[in-house]
Order: structure tokens, then C-alpha cells, then sequence
């Protein structure tokens, strides 16, 4: 049995930020046990960690979050130091059909990590460490200027993220009323290879290869800020490990765009990629029925992490875009598991 120095539970890591997260620790840090949890949701795929499966140094648990008594006793088992927590519904057009399921996992999954990892810690709080991954946009929406900096105020729009803020507040309680030693992170829209296609990115990379008509929500004219997931793995590491207790730390990618230049500039290199005709692609872009509620822009102000932990994004977006088509392109298969079933139905109460 190898000797560890460390036992990190990392939450949700068989989806498509958490398996980034899980690959990272469990290859960089083979002195530390790496166990990830993850119930298997529909949007939890084993297949995204399938390279680090036999590693010595890592377990994956099935198990869910909601669950107060498995969670209870699997911190009992292992007696964890850090906890990293990732596992959420995260999708806001989900949230809003179905809005007490994202409570469940995000706010009482989160409240049920806190308590186990309250007991077990038991006041001995040296050397632990429980990370709480959120989003940006527990700040609301901005207007066409400004920045979300780590002291604008909550002010969450959708049910997804009146959830992620619910949880931040929960989590930021426990530190200041039990001591916990906490670290959050609010980071901006994500991308890159494993993204569910349910999201905007995923989902229209693979209409364009199905050659299916692209929704774009109201007039196209929503902004967001995003970010390459290796680049935010990276910064969770680095919080994780650095960061200090009872903060937080906006990460983003210095990276706005509107979602219909996005869009545009996703078929432009599509189209390049599938050796189609210059054009194409656009063709699909349909305006449909705009989401309610939908935050007009978000934008992330990263200078605390920059400034205090030496991080910035790696990759430039043309570069992350770029991967992100050439692993899609190369993973048909992962996209033709994840896109049967389930998804079928999904996607025709969402867009019929
Ligand atoms: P995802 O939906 O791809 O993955 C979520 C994972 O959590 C899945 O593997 C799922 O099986 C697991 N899970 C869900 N409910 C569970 C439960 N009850 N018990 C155990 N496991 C459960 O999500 P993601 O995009 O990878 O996001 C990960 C985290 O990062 C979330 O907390 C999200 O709020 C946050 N975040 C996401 C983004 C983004 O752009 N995707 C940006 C900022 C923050
Ligand atoms: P999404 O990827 O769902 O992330 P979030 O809502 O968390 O920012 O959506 C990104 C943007 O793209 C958002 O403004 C909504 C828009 N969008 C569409 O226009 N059409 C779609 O089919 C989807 C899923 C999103």
C-alpha cells in the first residue's frame, strides 16, 4: 500500500469540468489519494476519465451528494483533508423546468459535504481544505459595461444560479460560524473538450456536423466571458494550494463575446474543419424563442488571482476553440453515446 499524504475527495469529476480537475490531481500529485464522487447523472460519463481509471493513486465512487447518510459515512471511512466540489446540476435551461432538483443537489449535496466535513474535521482544522466551485453568475447580469469583481454583490437571475449562490452563502456560513477553512472560486462560461452538448458550444459544434438548424436564444445579442477547462483546472489547483481560507477568487478568460460573433466564428472554423463549403454553416442559424430571464452579459474581472496567485488563461481562443472542434471531431463515438437516449427527449422538449 503506498504511503499518501493527502486524501482529496473531489466531487463531480466524472463530468466535464470535474474529470479536467481529477485528471490533473491524480497525475501531478501521486503522493496524494485521489477519490472521485460522482452519482453518474446524465451529465457524469465515466468514459471522460477512462486514461486515469487504473491509476494507483485513484477510486471512483458512485454515489450521490443528496444523500446524507452515504456521504456521513464515506467521510467517516476516509477521513478525507480536502474536499473539492464540483458536483451540481448545472445547466440553466434545466433549472428552469426543473428548479427543485438543482436545489437538491446544490444546495442540500453542498450542505450535506459541509456537515461531514464539519464532523469529521471536528474543530482540527490543520492542514484541511473544502473548495466550493461556482459560477459568475451568482452576480446577476451586467449592463454593457462593467466587470464582476470578488465584492459585487449576489444577485442570481436563474434558478441554477440562485442555487450556486445559496450554496456559496452556505458555505461561506460554515467558515465564519464554525471556522471551516474554505476557499471558493466564481468562475465565467467554460469550454472545451468532454462539455456536454447541452451547452452553447458542445451543442452547436454538434448540430453543425449533423447539419441541424442552430438556436440562437432572443436576438444573439447575450455576452459572456469564456474560459479553456484545462485553464481552469489549472487555477483550481492552484487555489486549492494557495489560495487563501475563508476567500474568494473570480476566475475568467478575459474573453467576451456575443453569442451570435461566437456562433459565427464557430461555423467559420467548422466549415474549414469538415472541408465544407465557406458558409454553410451559418445557414443554420435559426433565432428562437428567447430564455427567460436570460442574463444579458457577464463579465469576469480575474486581476485578485492574477495579482495574488500568478495565474492567467494559457490559451488564446482561437487556439481552445480549435482543440475543442479536433477533439469533438475525433470523439464521434463519445458524442454519438451521450447524444442517444435521454438526450433525444431532451432535446425535443427544449427546441421543438
Ligand atoms: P457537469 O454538469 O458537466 O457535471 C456535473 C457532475 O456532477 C456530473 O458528473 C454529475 O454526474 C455530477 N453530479 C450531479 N449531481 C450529483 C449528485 N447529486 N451527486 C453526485 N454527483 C452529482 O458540470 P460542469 O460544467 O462540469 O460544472 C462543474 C461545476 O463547476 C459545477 O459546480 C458548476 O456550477 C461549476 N461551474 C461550471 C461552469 C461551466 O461553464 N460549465 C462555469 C463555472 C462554474
Ligand atoms: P449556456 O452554454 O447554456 O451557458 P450559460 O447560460 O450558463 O451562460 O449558454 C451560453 C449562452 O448561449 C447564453 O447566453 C444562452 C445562449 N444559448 C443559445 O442562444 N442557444 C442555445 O441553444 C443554448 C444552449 C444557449
Amino acid at each position: 500500500m503506498a504511503n499518501y499524504n493527502k486524501k482529496i475527495v473531489i466531487t463531480g469529476g466524472a463530468g466535464f469540468i470535474g474529470s479536467h480537475v481529477v485528471r490533473l490531481f491524480v497525475n501531478k500529485y501521486p503522493n496524494y489519494q485521489i477519490f472521485n464522487l460522482d452519482s453518474l447523472t446524465y451529465a457524469g460519463n465515466l468514459e471522460n476519465i477512462a486514461d486515469i481509471e487504473k491509476k494507483e493513486n485513484y477510486q471512483f465512487i458512485k454515489g450521490d451528494i443528496t444523500d446524507a447518510d452515504f456521504i456521513n459515512q464515506l467521510f467517516d471511512k476516509h477521513k478525507f483533508d480536502g474536499v473539492i466540489h464540483l458536483a451540481a446540476e448545472s445547466h440553466v435551461d434545466r433549472s428552469i423546468s426543473d428548479p427543485l432538483a438543482f436545489v437538491k443537489t446544490n444546495v442540500i449535496g453542498t450542505m450535506n459535504l459541509l456537515n461531514a466535513a464539519k464532523s469529521i474535521w471536528a474543530n482540527n482544522y490543520e492542514r484541511k481544505r473544502f473548495y466550493h466551485v461556482s459560477t459568475d453568475e451568482v452576480y446577476g447580469s451586467l449592463g454593457a459595461t462593467g466587470l464582476f469583481t470578488e465584492t459585487t454583490s449576489y444577485d442570481p437571475n436563474s434558478p441554477y444560479s440562485a442555487s450556486k449562490a445559496s450554496s456559496d452563502h452556505f458555505v461561506r456560513a460554515y467558515g465564519e460560524t464554525y471556522g471551516l477553512p474554505y476557499v471558493i472560486t466564481n468562475c465565467s462560461n467554460n469550454y472545451g473538450p468532454n462539455h456536454f452538448p447541452e451547452k452553447l458550444i458542445p451543442l452547436f459544434i454538434n448540430n453543425i456536423i449533423e447539419k441541424k438548424s442552430l438556436p440562437v436564444y432572443g436576438d444573439g445579442k447575450y455576452t459572456r466571458d469564456w474560459l479553456f477547462v484545462k485553464d481552469h483546472a489549472v487555477a483550481i489547483d492552484l487555489v486549492f494550494h494557495e489560495g487563501k481560507n475563508h476567500e474568494t477568487y473570480n476566475i475568467g478568460g478575459f474573453n467576451e463575446w456575443q453569442n451570435i460573433d461566437l456562433v459565427k466564428l464557430l461555423c467559420k472554423k467548422m466549415d474549414e474543419k469538415l472541408g465544407r463549403i465557406a458558409g454553410e454553416s451559418e445557414e443554420l442559424i435559426t433565432y428562437v424563442k428567447d430564455r427567460p430571464g436570460h442574463d444579458l452579459r457577464y463579465a469576469i474581472d480575474a486581476s485578485k488571482i492574477n495579482r495574488e496567485l500568478g495565474w492567467k488563461p494559457s490559451v488564446t481562443f482561437e487556439e481552445g476553440l480549435g482543440q475543442t472542434i479536433d477533439w469533438y471531431l475525433a470523439n464521434e463515438t463519445w458524442l454519438k453515446n451521450v447524444t442517444s437516449g435521454d438526450y433525444q427527449h431532451y432535446y425535443e422538449k427544449q427546441y421543438s
